[in-house]
């Protein structure tokens, strides 16, 4: 086999582990080996780039290891993080993979202009090249900023940031930096093409900024999808670019998968695509003060454990206060000595509960908790009214019945479990703190609702323990 058809088939064989990996991701009980399906993918996509060095009779082996190694070193401690942390770790890696298209781009460009190679710079490489800097260079700012927002880095504002004639500047910047492009792909020899090339990467630098600038609250992890889908669309100008097929597939699934999430998300929430795809057009999730004057009745642990051994169907809803508390393995306990005493327990996943896309899901399974008895929102909202007890752990702007009802809710439209049509409820957290969204909770205040104030991983631990010491009898 000829060097160059072992490049190929390292790639194609890539690509197709690229492919399984996303099938498998798709479903918690092959999610492991879709992870090893990728890492493998990877792994075989930098041999054949290496493979394709030695046809090409090149020597810069040590340029390609450096930087694997390099990658490998940020990329292992990145990977330590908490499990609350992946959203915006998340948005580091589409930074990191923005920058590298954009200045691969840069690079292949000054590369050809420096020698005026007018044969390479054809119109359809150079509108490529546009493109992959354009889309690289925007990807790299704005999820900076997604994830500086989400870390609440104290230097980046985290409530969303409104200025007048805000859409309409944002795009103008848009259309200008696409018209310098237009004009590059026309005349990318002239003498002033480098400097009209550099404006696109300032202008695509600061739209990154801008477009994230009016964003907060629940549109963020719809962002980070979106911009997922632009770091894999400059990863397929950057195949077209350097003539590789691997690079253009593996771009390709990452687009359209991001692309695919950030619409599923948008339906989660209620949110129109277009509203969060042009930033600026969302509107602000604003924090009220309303509410303080209403009373939280409070409870405790022994006579909800006393109401939880009366039920027939109990409901529990996750949260992200569980993730935060690391709750799951005592809900775990909670969960078993429930089953034992004959009560139905089924868990209500929310599609945006916590603070990534089946958050609850991980936690839940880490723990061992039967799938079975996850019950997407949809199909639980059924049986809500027939439940004895809502048990709401951690949870908070997932079961605001503000999203049904009133129109001035920055969640207005958002679907939600209906914990509130439940006989009875119980809510697990630690204070009288607003969730995400920043706003209160009338849940909270109905006659049928019971606060049990404290950690959730404690608060569920007491009620373990008073089960169990009542089995004991
Ligand atoms: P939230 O609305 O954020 O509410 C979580 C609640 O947990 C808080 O009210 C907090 O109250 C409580 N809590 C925090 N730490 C706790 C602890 N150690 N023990 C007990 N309680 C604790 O969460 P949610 O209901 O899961 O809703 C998710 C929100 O995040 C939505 O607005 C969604 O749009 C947004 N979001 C979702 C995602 C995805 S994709 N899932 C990503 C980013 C944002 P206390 O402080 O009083 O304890």
């Amino acid at each position: 086999m000829s060097a160059e058809n072992l490049v190929q088939l390292l790639y194609l064989i890539s690509t197709a582990l690229f492919i399984m990996s996303l099938k498998w991701m798709s479903d918690p009980a092959t999610a492991r080996k879709g992870v090893f399906s990728g890492v493998a993918a990877m792994l075989l996509a930098v041999a054949g780039t290496l493979a394709g060095v030695a046809t090409t009779g090149g020597t810069h082996y040590w340029w390609i290891l450096g930087a694997f190694a390099i990658g490998s070193a940020i990329g292992y401690p990145l990977a330590q993080v908490p499990l609350t942390a992946v959203p915006q770790r998340t948005a580091l890696s589409h930074a990191f993979g923005g920058l590298a298209a954009g200045l691969v781009g840069t690079a292949k460009y000054f590369l050809y202009f420096g020698r005026g190679d007018a044969l390479s710079l054809t119109p359809f490489i150079v509108v490529a090249l546009v493109a992959e800097i354009l889309l690289g260079f925007l990807t790299f700012t704005g999820s900076l900023m997604a994830a500086g927002k989400l870390q609440e880095v104290k230097w980046i504002p985290q409530r969303p940031v409104t200025y007048p004639l805000q859409n309409v500047s944002n795009i103008g910047m848009l259309i200008v930096a696409i018209g310098m492009g237009t004009a590059l792909v026309m005349n990318p020899l002239a003498a002033w093409a480098p400097y009209a090339f550099l404006g696109v990467i300032l202008l695509s630098l600061a739209f990154g900024v801008l477009m994230i600038l009016p964003i907060g609250g629940a549109d963020m992890p719809t962002v980070i999808s979106i911009l997922n889908a632009y770091a894999g669309l400059s990863a397929v100008a950057m195949g077209f670019v350097l003539n590789n097929k691997l690079l253009i597939t593996a771009g390709a699934l990452d687009g359209s998968s991001g692309l695919i999430l950030s619409i599923i998300m948008c339906k989660a929430m209620n949110r129109s695509f277009a509203n969060v795809l042009f930033g600026a057009f969302g509107q602000a999730p604003q924090a009220t003060e309303a509410g303080e004057s209403k009373a939280y009745k409070s409870d405790t642990t022994e006579s909800a454990a006393q109401v939880l051994e009366q039920a027939s169907l109990v409901v529990i809803v996750p949260g992200y206060g569980m993730a935060v508390a690391q709750a799951q393995h005592k809900v775990r306990e909670l969960y078993d000595l429930l089953k034992k005493r004959g009560i139905t327990v089924k868990f209500a996943i929310h599609p945006v509960a916590g603070r990534m896309p089946g958050h609850m899901n991980v936690l839940l399974a880490e723990a061992e908790i039967p799938y079975d008895d996850l019950v997407e929102m949809d199909v639980i909202n059924g049986d809500m009214p027939q439940a004895d007890v809502a048990l709401i752990i951690g949870a908070n702007d997932v079961v605001n019945p503000a999203a049904r009802s009133d129109k001035n809710s920055p969640i207005f439209g958002m679907p939600i479990i209906d914990a509130d049509k439940a006989k009875t409820v119980y809510a697990i957290k630690r204070s009288k703190n607003p969730g995400f969204a920043g706003i209160d909770n009338e849940l909270y205040f109905l006659d049928k609702t019971f606060m049990l104030f404290g950690d959730a991983k404690s608060v569920v631990g007491e009620l373990a323990k008073q089960l169990a010491g009542d089995n004991g009898h």
